[in-house]
């Protein structure tokens, strides 16, 4: 079965075709990064503008690089939920023009639910139950997959998410947007114990998680160091606050495994790409006995195999939406 995938939710525009969950014919990608990193940070109007600019091309392009034709595609899948909602909605249109005019299925995709079907083409193995973190620039969470379509958010943080402290701390120090990756690079070899930061445990929540006091002790740090004129050593700074993001999220999730009783645990989003998460949780799943499931660097943002692949499994379970699908700024991954 072949599904023509489409993504937009932030400052990607993706279109995918995916045969039957798993294998990916191709995978196109638009990024904005450049244009929103004049900016600091994603400008959601110029998100939505590029978005209507590049989908049609980046449509056709996808189809070309699977080697099909419109007549070869099954099913549509789209990403309606959660976004900014005007770049959502972009997408979520021209998906439901596109399963109208080909007359296939029109397949709702939950943004998160995507992320972790990344690990579903990383790791052809890979069936649930399994317990997934999931860490991007809009959500940080816990999530029990029982089966491909059945979820449980466990905990998840109660303001900001991991990859959008990245980006913050990082433009305070100017090292580029979106900043985790140029975080994750100035940390190497720095020593992760030069800043500590604050542990920080939500009362009555314990898989519950909080960012925003760790990304305004960094900034205050930055900013200190600034009015006194004194130097940071940055390569610590990076480690010391990579770690500090790392101990909230690491610990959190073994002990969901445990809870659960999942043996296998999965990571998923952009924060998926953390040397020091990869790092902690691999050493955590082996100490424990689990087994680790990283999606490839590739697969870790946003992009749109990994809406076709869970667009199968959706398809599967018999979720279809009709010209009257809409777009959704927020949405519980448990609802589909
Ligand atoms: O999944 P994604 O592409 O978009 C969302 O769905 O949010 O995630 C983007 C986030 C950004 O905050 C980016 O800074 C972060 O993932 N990110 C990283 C790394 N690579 C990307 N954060 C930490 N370390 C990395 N190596």
């Amino acid at each position: 079965m072949n599904i023509l995938a489409f993504e937009s939710s932030c400052d990607e525009t993706a279109v995918a075709v995916v045969r039957s969950g798993r294998t990916v014919l191709s995978d196109a990608i638009a990024s904005q990064a450049d244009m929103h990193a004049l900016y600091g940070g994603v400008v959601p109007e110029i998100a939505s503008r590029k978005h209507i600019e590049a989908i049609a091309p980046l449509a056709d392009r996808a189809l070309a690089e699977a080697g099909l034709t419109r007549e070869d595609i099954d099913a549509v899948a789209v990403t309606y939920a959660p976004g900014l909602i005007g770049a959502v909605l972009v997408g979520v249109n021209f998906a439901k023009s596109v399963a109208y005019a080909l007359g296939v299925p029109l397949i709702p995709v939950h943004h998160v639910r995507g992320h972790i079907a990344a690990n579903y083409i990383t790791h052809p193995d890979l069936e649930p139950p399994f317990l997934c973190l999931c860490v991007s620039g809009g959500t940080t969470a816990i999530v029990d997959v029982a089966d491909y379509t059945t979820m449980e958010v466990l905990g998840s943080t109660r303001d900001d998410a991991a990859g959008e402290c990245f980006d913050k701390v990082a433009r305070v120090l100017g090292i580029g947007y979106p900043g985790g990756a140029p975080m994750d690079r100035l940390s190497q070899g720095g020593d992760d114990s030069k800043y500590p930061f604050p542990a920080v445990h939500v009362h009555d929540a314990p898989l519950d998680m909080s960012f925003s006091g760790l990304k305004t002790a960094a900034i205050n740090l930055i900013h200190n160091a600034a009015q006194k004129g004194e130097e940071l050593d940055l390569p610590a700074l990076a480690a010391s606050f990579s770690r500090a993001v790392s101990e909230m999220l690491v610990p959190r999730t073994m002990e969901a495994a445990r809870l659960r009783g999942r043996r296998k645990i999965a990571v998923a989003g952009g924060v998926a790409a953390n040397s020091r998460l990869r790092g902690d949780l691999e050493r955590a799943c082996a100490r424990e006995g689990k087994k680790l499931y990283l999606p490839e660097l590739s697969l870790c943002g946003d992009n749109g195999a990994m809406i076709g692949s869970q667009g199968y499994y959706e398809y599967l379970s018999g979720a279809r939406a009709g010209t009257d699908l809409n777009a959704w700024a927020n949405r519980d991954i448990g609802r589909g």
